[in-house]
């Protein structure tokens, strides 16, 4: 029987959770055996919840890639750049494959670590970098080869996710609920990566790459986040039959793939709005497929481990694939910016100053940047005298709604940032 030898560098909770994987690997339902070669960490004395006294221990991921006892290099160091990124070019000039559960490193030098995999005749793989334990990236790559994929949307950020629905659930503040999220293990050890959208973008890059057979780059995906979204919006959104996520989209387009990350307000009817808490979801839509969607948990150490015991599994199979899954006759396809074209109806909530003319000026500010109201809700001012307003637009363009922000923001009468979202159109 075939044994697969581990080089495991990173024992945070993925690391270890994969060690306990190992560990216990008679349960699982693996081609073969699965022993760990060696291990290395930033700290060799931290307690673990495993034990791994027993692993030979090397004090530098590189040299754990390069050791000749080490057939697979799982990294678990995260960072796009760094240790990280240097074991694993070792790693595959040394001719082994890799897993990854960065997606950081991926999104942003994913396209040339391909490159080297495929030179070498080795995989390149990376499950649990999108979505931990939702089996979505080698469901897209080789389940679903057989299918146009138009578009890819989703929910990538479970920390974000569990934000929104918290806050609105509980009637508690984002610091509270981030907080939370950490203690829970689902944030980023820097949540700044999450609540900026950038964890989601790149998950969002990486699927879109993979989707739409593009060459990933990562300077043209937008990226917003959660950081300027508060309770009031969610409720007066709440109010207007509508639920506020951060949303992950990926699609194709007449000049190329357009990737963007922002907060969304989503028909409580669609689908993307039931999936609450830390859960993730990948809704993919194609011919002759229609739609295929995955949810499940896209944050925390069990989950995330699993994935990369799922990636361990294939290297059993010895027919290495393209890491995006391309061949190289394929037709690339390029990343480009969003078209401001684009049309979409708009939540929008406001704070004015509750004197007479001001819903006046909001109107007008609108009407000049060619935006019309649908629906219109307004609070009595709170006792700083800021009435909060919230209004749902007729569909506009995203030029057209550029202008409104504007505007918007310079107001005589408006006190604060307005938010901005774009309505995601009811699914089927
Ligand atoms: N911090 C991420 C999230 C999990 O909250 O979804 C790992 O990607």
């Amino acid at each position: 029987m075939k044994t697969l030898k581990l080089g495991i560098a990173g024992l945070g909770h993925v690391g270890c959770g994969l060690v306990d994987l190992v560990q216990r690997q008679d349960s699982l339902r693996l081609p073969g055996k699965v022993e760990i070669a060696g291990i290395t960490a930033r700290n060799r004395s931290r307690n673990r919840p495993v034990n791994v006294e027993d692993y030979k221990w090397f004090d530098d991921a590189a040299r754990l890639a390069a050791d000749d006892s080490v057939n697979v290099f799982v990294e678990l160091i995260g960072g796009s750049d760094g240790p990280a990124k240097v074991a694993v070019e070792t790693a595959l000039k040394s001719g082994k494959a890799v897993i990854t559960a960065n997606k950081a490193l991926i999104a942003m030098h994913g396209q040339e670590l391909a490159e080297l995999a495929r030179e070498q005749g080795v995989d390149l793989l990376f499950e649990a970098a999108v979505a931990g334990g939702v089996p979505v990236v080698r469901v897209l790559r080789d389940s679903l080869a057989g299918v146009d994929v138009r578009r890819v949307t989703g929910i990538l950020n479970g920390t974000c996710n569990f934000l929104t629905t918290e806050m609105l659930a509980t009637r508690r503040t984002y610091e509270s609920v981030l907080a939370e999220a950490q203690r829970l293990g689902y944030a980023e050890s820097d949540p700044t990566l999450d609540v900026s959208g950038m964890d989601a973008a790149h998950k969002a890059a990486i699927l879109a790459a993979i989707a739409f057979s593009a060459d990933l780059d990562f300077s043209k995906v937008s990226v917003r986040g959660v950081e300027g979204v508060e309770l009031l919006d969610l409720d007066l959104a709440d109010r207007l039959g509508l639920r506020i996520k951060l949303i992950a989209e990926g699609k194709i387009t007449s000049d190329g793939v357009v990737c963007r990350v922002e907060p969304y307000a989503l028909p409580v009817n669609h689908p993307l709005a039931r999936v609450n808490g830390s859960l993730n979801t990948i809704r993919i839509e194609g011919d002759p497929l229609g739609a295929v969607t995955l949810t499940g948990p896209g944050a925390g150490p069990g989950p995330t481990a699993s994935a990369v015991m799922g990636d361990v599994a294939k290297l059993f199979n010895p027919i290495a694939r393209p890491a995006f899954g391309r061949a190289d006759h394929h037709d690339v396809r390029k990343f480009v910016m969003a078209e401001p074209d684009e049309k979409s109806a708009y939540f929008v909530r406001v704070r004015l100053r509750d004197r007479a003319g001001s819903l006046a000026e909001l109107t007008e500010a609108l009407a000049d940047a060619g935006v019309s109201v649908d629906k219109l809700l307004q609070d009595s001012a709170d006792d700083d005298g800021a009435a909060p307003i919230a209004i749902v637009t007729h569909i506009c363009s995203r030029r057209e709604i550029g202008i409104a922000r504007e505007r918007l923001e310079s107001l005589e009468s408006n006190i604060g940032t307005p938010q901005i979202m774009a309505i995601e159109a009811s699914a089927d």
